[in-house]
């Protein structure tokens, strides 16, 4: 039967599962689409090994959870396919995308519910891993007074700075997305709240003088980047990740220079953050 054969392991107690048996190139059936969509709302992040899909059996992973998104700048996409982009580092490269923590696109208006990256090339040595971190965890652990000042907050988040500034990028008409979001939000499926803030897109929090702003983001970022919120993926190639931009943040580890990986990464658009007390 349908999905029968699937196992879920996790990788930590906090964050990140290991999904087995499952071929995600074949239409995936209404039971494994559940257990994969409650492995990832129970998770945040789940992996799939060995796996060999092309760019259209990717997309049509990706739709089952949602329609595809666009990147608002991105250049570096497939030909003939704009929704799959190439994630992509060698000895040329000056950046690599994520190397800094974030969600995806959070400067959208309605940023992405998921990511799904598919690694095809590891370097030869090692290195590469993606870190994930449980956002529910770092609002859970806040002091009841700091969750209640975060609940009331909203933060701007500006596309420009990485786009624009660190990537070279030209933005597309109407120029680089910023956005204003909760800083706590409520996630729209599991109703639980996470913090929503990283260092990537969130520039300023709205209401508070700039020191104060600077400050409160920076004791935030840390919070969240505490160790014991995250979980590591070590890649090999045919490997897939898939996470849920609403709860988990996830940083690119580029300790691989001068050598090359490469990947194809396809994105689920999502809906507009909220706080629901
Ligand atoms: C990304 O942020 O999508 C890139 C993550 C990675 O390359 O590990």
């Amino acid at each position: 039967m349908d999905g029968q054969s699937i196992d879920v392991r996790k990788l930590t107690p906090c964050i990140g599962a290991e999904i087995s048996g499952v071929d995600l190139a074949r239409p995936l059936g209404n039971r494994s689409f559940q257990v994969i969509h409650d492995a990832l709302m129970e998770n945040l992040v789940v992996f799939f090994r060995d796996q060999e899909l092309t760019h259209e059996q990717h997309k049509a992973f990706g739709r089952r959870f949602g329609e595809l998104h666009i990147h608002p700048s991105s250049l570096s996409v497939v030909a003939e396919h704009p929704e799959v982009l190439i994630i992509k580092a060698d000895e040329k490269s000056k950046y690599v995308a994520g190397e800094e923590w974030h969600t995806d696109v959070s400067c959208d208006l309605e940023p992405p519910m998921g990511s799904i990256l598919y690694i095809k090339e590891v370097p030869p040595d090692g290195g590469g891993d993606t870190l994930f971190a449980n956002m529910y965890r770092a609002y859970e652990t806040l002091s009841a007074p700091l969750r209640r000042l975060c609940e009331g907050l909203t933060a701007i988040h500006d596309g420009a700075p990485v786009y624009g500034g660190r990537f070279g990028q030209t933005p597309k008409a109407g120029g680089f997305p910023r956005n204003e979001h909760p800083v706590v939000r409520t996630h729209p499926v599991t109703g639980r709240k996470a913090l929503y803030v990283n260092r990537n897109f969130t520039t300023r929090i709205v209401g508070l003088r700039k020191n104060e702003s600077d400050a409160l983001l920076e004791m935030l970022w840390r919070h969240s980047e505490t160790p014991e919120f995250q979980c590591r993926f070590a890649w090999r190639a045919n490997s897939i990740a898939f996470w849920d931009n609403r709860s988990a943040m996830h940083h690119a580890m580029w300790d691989y220079f001068p050598h090359r990986r490469m990947g194809h990464r396809v994105t689920v658009k999502g809906d507009r953050p909220f706080f629901r007390a």
